[in-house]
């Protein structure tokens, strides 16, 4: 299949920008504005089509760690974004995730050293040229987007901006890149570009469009990376979209899907909860019944799902089965209300997969249940109309092997 890569990304990406809105209070499409301020950056210094498109993808994922990071910090309050600054988990944590991204060239460490400055005063006290071009504009875009508001750049803020920065030239920042970024926001389109309503519009504009055929397995080894990310950003549910990607594959063999047929459906799993990036961490691991307010916020999360891998191509029936999983065959499932005509089996399946998934997880207030007591709960939902009564009794028997032991 044809495959842009940014396309994707900018697609699933819009999940991860709400993390650092919600956590560190940060505008909304932080990562989006970095991967803006990159590209026009690098377009200035003279950056060849393939390491434009390699920068954008890095630019987009830079805090990509983030989610793992903050929930290992659960603890801890980290309120203000100049906190998380100074920590080096995120960019090492960001920095493996990408191991497996289909870059167009083989450069490693530039999300490891996104936060190095040009004195040595970064997180890894590098100097000079031993920081990566592109980890250096990716640095100096960051350090502009959490420091400053890229839609009041004219007149007397753009002045002040341009005071700031002539201070950091030679020490902080590149000669080269500071002129660069001068030269930047000169033009009215740079603070038009980067309203919320422009960004993705505007970076698919100015991006070199790089296509790469990719078969579905090479996708999932990205739907991977994400699955990872969505996991991560809560210790409650830490194995959760993995889990559920194992016990896809195993139906899948059951009911002896194509090779193809089964990558989509773990690609599917993957990613059915990358709405869940944009709920805040205390919904998601309240250990009490919901408010009114938060289950509708939770609700939410299916929707942005779709929103987000609808725009992919090639992933139609992919965001089908994905989207559907908190839809039940009465109706009464969210976000659509769908019902079982709506329904096609892979989206039942993966609906009752995450049921059972969901029921025999550990969580840290309370361990998973066995097999069976997980069956009982499940076969009264089908029987209530709630889920597919086949499926059900088919889940049953391929994880009945394993008895009264959990499944985890
Ligand atoms: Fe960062
Ligand atoms: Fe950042
Ligand atoms: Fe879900
Ligand atoms: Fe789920």
């Amino acid at each position: 299949m044809k495959f842009d890569l940014n396309n994707f990304l900018l697609a699933v990406s819009f999940a991860l920008d709400y993390i650092e809105k919600d956590v560190f209070g940060l505008a909304l499409n932080h990562g989006k504005r970095v991967a803006y301020d990159s590209l026009m950056l690098g377009k200035r210094l003279g950056m060849d089509e393939d390491d434009l498109a390699d920068l954008v993808s890095l630019a987009v994922l830079h805090d990509n760690g983030l989610s793992e990071y903050i929930s290992a910090q659960h603890a801890r309050a980290l309120t203000k974004p100049t906190q998380f600054e100074n920590v080096k988990d995120h960019c090492i944590i960001g920095e493996r995730n990408v191991e497996n991204y289909p870059f167009l060239r083989e450069e490693k460490t530039i999300i490891l050293y996104h936060h190095e400055k040009l004195d040595g005063s970064g997180l890894f006290h590098l100097r000079g040229s031993e920081i990566p071009l592109k980890a250096q504009i990716i640095s100096f875009a960051d350090y502009i987007d959490i420091r400053f508001d890229s839609s009041k750049m004219y007149g007397e803020y753009k002045n002040r901006v341009k005071e700031h920065i002539v201070k950091l030239r030679d020490k902080k920042f590149s000669p080269a890149i500071c002129d660069a970024f001068f030269d930047e926001i000169n033009r009215a389109s740079y603070r038009l570009d980067q309203e919320d309503g422009n960004i993705v519009n505007a970076i698919n504009r100015y991006t070199p469009q790089k296509y790469m055929i990719m078969d579905y397995k090479r996708v999932r080894e990205i739907s991977m990376i994400f699955s990872r990310i969505i996991d991560a950003k809560s210790k409650f549910t830490g194995r959760h979209s993995k889990g559920l990607s194992e016990k896809a594959g195993a139906m899948a063999a059951f009911y002896h899907y194509s090779e193809e047929k089964t990558i989509k459906l773990h690609i599917a799993a993957d990613l059915h909860d990358l709405g869940k990036l944009l709920i805040a961490n205390d919904i998601l691991e309240a250990e009490r019944k919901l408010t009114t307010d938060e289950f509708a916020k939770i609700q939410s999360h299916t929707y942005y799902t779709r929103v987000a891998m609808e725009r992919i191509s090639g992933f139609e029936d992919i965001t089908e089965w994905a989207a559907n999983h908190h839809e039940k065959l009465n109706g009464k499932g969210y976000p659509y209300g769908l019902a079982a005509k709506d329904l096609d089996f892979n989206s039942r399946l993966l609906g009752c997969l995450d049921i059972y998934q969901a029921l025999t997880e550990d969580r840290p207030y309370r361990s998973g249940m066995g097999h069976l007591e997980g069956m009982k709960i499940m076969t009264d939902m089908a029987d209530g109309g709630f889920i597919d009564k086949g499926i059900v009794k088919d889940i049953g028997e391929v994880f009945a092997y394993r008895g009264k032991e959990k499944i985890k």
